[in-house]
């Protein structure tokens, strides 16, 4: 599993190689319609790509890139600390593995195995002083969660996502979840539009806020509502209990022509300022600078997708572990050019037009 003394260049190439016909693993994963994975067919599973014309994949990536970062640097020198508390757990940065699964069709056996990139995304993400967030398809179940395992194998933490399936199964993984130690849980609410669950009779649906309330309720772990695009979605969740919420599109998966997410992130924000709720983004972050662009708009931490399984797939938990480094050494280098010295000093101020 181990990759040796690879570097991340190396990392991504073996990467390119074995994920033939599903990720050219370009310089900027951008969701370009011009990309190869871009685009999704009449009739075709969605593959590593965003739905339908990729608009919303393609948007997430654009939200981030319009953003500048304001350069500061007359002021006593210092190295930025980016170390940052998750319920209750120290983490070195405020950056973990997002859920992400389904994985193991990208190739199959030969490539990796649904329970290895599990394994390889906790160890990796551990080893990098963070923690994985794993999540739920058609292929999960109680029996096989291969994400709960390997947070289990790995004694450390980290957070178990279910798709909004029924509720009675929805909380029976939330006990094991529980019994196998994890950080929070979670539902990712917009696998309500996910065709491969409905496809494989693994019904999902909508939930109301009386749903998330239940949810919370059944639990004494907390609880994490993910999939949130609008104002509306991120009071509902908090004020049916959730302790924090993810403002995200799936990267862009679920719906064509969303916004991207750092469009749509400082109004729930600016929403929730009175909330406790702690709020974490993803969606086309690839570097520390684009971490710290988010951060600016006001989320409390990010979550990183397809970078993960690029590093996983082409280097094991090492390559995670080089993933994650790079964006905490990215972050920072991001934090001491712009004057944060810790995250508490990151602000909109640091932003310009
Ligand atoms: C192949 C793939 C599978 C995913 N599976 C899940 C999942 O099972 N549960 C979930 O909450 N999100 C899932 N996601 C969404 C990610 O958690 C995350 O929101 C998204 O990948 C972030 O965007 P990025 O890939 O541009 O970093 C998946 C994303 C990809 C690319």
């Amino acid at each position: 599993m181990s990759s040796g003394n690879m570097t991340l260049e190396e990392v991504r190439s073996k990467a390119k190689g074995k994920l033939k016909g599903v990720c050219m693993v370009y310089k900027d994963c951008d969701g370009n319609p011009t990309r190869f994975c871009q685009g999704q067919h009449y009739g075709r599973p969605l593959g590593f790509g965003g739905i339908g014309s990729g608009a919303s994949f393609h948007n997430n990536w654009l939200a981030l890139r319009k953003k500048k970062l304001k350069m500061k640097l007359v002021e006593t020198h210092f190295e930025p600390d980016t170390s940052f508390q998750f319920f209750g757990k120290e983490l070195s940065m405020p950056i973990m593995g997002a859920s992400v699964t389904g994985v193991n069709s990208f190739g199959g056996e030969n490539v990796i195995s649904e329970r290895e990139f599990c394994q390889m995304t906790v160890r990796g993400c551990i080893a990098a002083g963070t923690i994985a967030w794993r999540g739920d398809t058609y292929t999960y179940s109680l029996e096989n969660s291969y994400g709960l395992d390997a947070i289990k194998e790995a004694n450390s933490g980290g957070v178990k996502i279910v798709k909004p399936r029924e509720q009675s199964v929805i909380i029976d993984f939330f006990k094991k979840a529980e019994e196998y130690g994890v950080t929070a849980v979670g539902v990712d609410t917009d696998g309500c539009g996910s065709y491969m669950m409905t496809k494989h009779n693994k019904p999902v649906f909508k939930k109301t806020s009386d749903d998330i309330r239940d949810l919370v309720d059944s639990t004494a772990l907390p609880v994490i509502i993910k999939g949130i695009m609008c104002v509306e979605d991120g009071l509902e969740a908090v004020d049916a209990g959730a302790s924090a919420i993810v403002v995200s599109n799936h990267g862009g998966r679920v719906l064509d022509h969303t916004p991207g997410t750092a469009d749509v992130l400082p109004e729930i924000v600016e929403a929730l300022k009175d909330r406790k709720a702690m709020i974490i983004a993803d969606g086309g972050i690839r570097t520390g600078y684009d971490v710290l662009k988010m951060l600016a708009l006001g989320a409390n931490a990010v979550l990183i997708g397809r970078d993960i399984v690029r590093a996983a797939v082409g280097g094991g938990s090492e390559g995670v572990r080089l993933q994650m480094d790079y964006l905490r050494e990215t972050l920072k280098k991001g934090m001491k050019m712009t004057g944060c010295p810790s995250l508490e000093e990151i602000s909109p101020e640091i932003l310009v037009q």
